[in-house]
């Protein structure tokens, strides 16, 4: 299955009629990407390093001032369509995607931005739940809107941290800061090296020539991924207790391998934190040393990198399944591959994948079938390249992102 449909703004312009009714006031639309994280996973809630690149998919959004207190959330993805009053726009809405630009409205409500209505029109191009922050896209585009229509004059940055702020506060996963950021500073043809301590960052040039970038979807269906998700920061937080004092580090992305080597002992019986913090840490040792890689044309050695990365995140940080696990064996097996991994949160979702241009589509074919062979699913595969960071679009002319 392709990742299709969206990139027709005049139909979305139909829809957004169709569904909320011509007023006088102005329509405007805006995108924002997925991402994929090349390398440096579960690193971000440590204040450690990451590498991700904004994708061409996407979510676009298109949004009407209502000047009435009256709210409308619909998306051409789901059937749902909420109507909310002034009242209930700070309470969450169910388990539902809502909860996304609800955690928005919140954040600007927050910081003593009024707020007297809006419709919207969400529609998302990411496949949802796979490790590719369709819900970052959603909030990026949300804060993003609101900041243009309403002339708030909030940084991009200070979007970002509302965005993540809400993700946090109102949906409850205690996430980092990697998916919103890059959502919304990605760049063409470029991946972000990104400090999540001190959000230093710098756009690295990908030089990929002949080498494509391969998502392929596990399809599994992700469950329990919040709590989990939330214990592996709890986990990572003991870490941190147990080792702060003795290294007199601020956080845990600081710690060095062979510091931890050093101090293994103070982990006492408390094995799983001791096998969280191995994986924090060397993942950031990996990034320290993939985007140099990278930048010099060594795409083995990134390659390399990124098996390594799997296998940390399999073992040490335990937050891959059997699913994930067989994509990576298979992608590993085929011709012109330079390496594999899981990416995003894990517990399903997707894996991403350096292959030789030449060689996806014999990937491809020989990929899904072992993968249905091994586990009855069927994978999709994507083909990405780095895309930019939210924006906005003019409504009368042709949509220009996305595939
Ligand atoms: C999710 C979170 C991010 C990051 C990744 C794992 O996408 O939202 O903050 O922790 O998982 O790297």
């Amino acid at each position: 299955m392709a990742m299709t449909h969206t990139n027709d703004m005049a139909r979305l312009q139909d829809r957004f009629n169709h569904k909320f009714g011509r007023s006088e006031h102005e329509v405007f639309a805006f995108f924002a990407p997925g991402r994929v994280n090349l390398i440096g996973e579960h690193t971000d809630v440590t204040g450690g390093l990451v590498f991700p690149c904004g994708i061409t998919q996407g979510t676009w959004l298109l949004i009407r001032r209502t000047y009435n207190h009256q709210y409308q959330f619909a998306s051409t993805n789901f059937d749902l369509m909420a109507q909310l009053e002034q009242s209930e726009i700070s309470q969450t809405y169910g388990d539902n995607w809502i909860n996304y630009p609800l955690g928005v409205l919140d954040q600007f409500a927050q910081k003593g931005v009024a707020l007297d209505g809006f419709d919207c029109l969400f529609s998302g191009n990411v496949p949802n739940g796979a490790g590719l922050s369709s819900s970052a896209s959603v909030e990026v585009v949300t804060a993003f809107a609101l900041n243009t229509l309403l002339n708030t004059g909030f940084s991009l940055l200070d979007l970002v941290k509302m965005s993540q702020a809400a993700e946090k506060e109102f949906v409850g996963m205690q996430c980092g800061i990697m998916d919103q950021f890059a959502v919304a500073m990605a760049k063409r043809d470029h991946a972000i090296k990104l400090d999540c301590s001190t959000l230093e960052h710098r756009q690295v040039p990908m030089n990929l020539d002949g080498i494509s970038i391969v998502v392929s979807n596990t399809n599994q269906r992700r469950e329990l991924n919040e709590s989990a998700y939330n214990n592996r920061v709890a986990e990572c937080t003991r870490a941190f207790e147990i080792l702060h004092e003795a290294l007199g580090i601020k956080q845990l992305g600081e710690l060095l391998p062979e510091q931890l080597d050093a101090h293994e002992s103070l982990f006492d019986s408390d094995l799983i934190a001791l096998k969280r913090a191995r994986h924090v840490c060397t993942e950031n040792a990996r990034v320290r040393a993939a985007v140099p890689a990278l930048e010099s044309g060594d795409i083995d050695k990134f390659g390399q990198l990124m098996n390594e990365s799997h296998d940390s995140l399999r073992d040490l940080y335990e937050v891959s399944s059997d699913p994930l696990n067989q994509l990576v064996r298979l992608a590993r097996e085929q011709r012109g591959v330079l390496g594999s991994r899981l990416t995003g949160a894990g517990f399903g979702g997707c894996t991403v994948s350096l292959v030789q241009t030449t060689d996806v589509p014999a990937f491809e074919a020989s990929v899904a079938m072992g993968y249905t062979q091994a586990t009855g699913l069927t994978a999709d595969f994507y083909i990405m390249s780095a895309g930019d960071g939210v924006q906005q679009l003019h409504l009368d002319a042709p949509l220009q992102t996305g595939t």
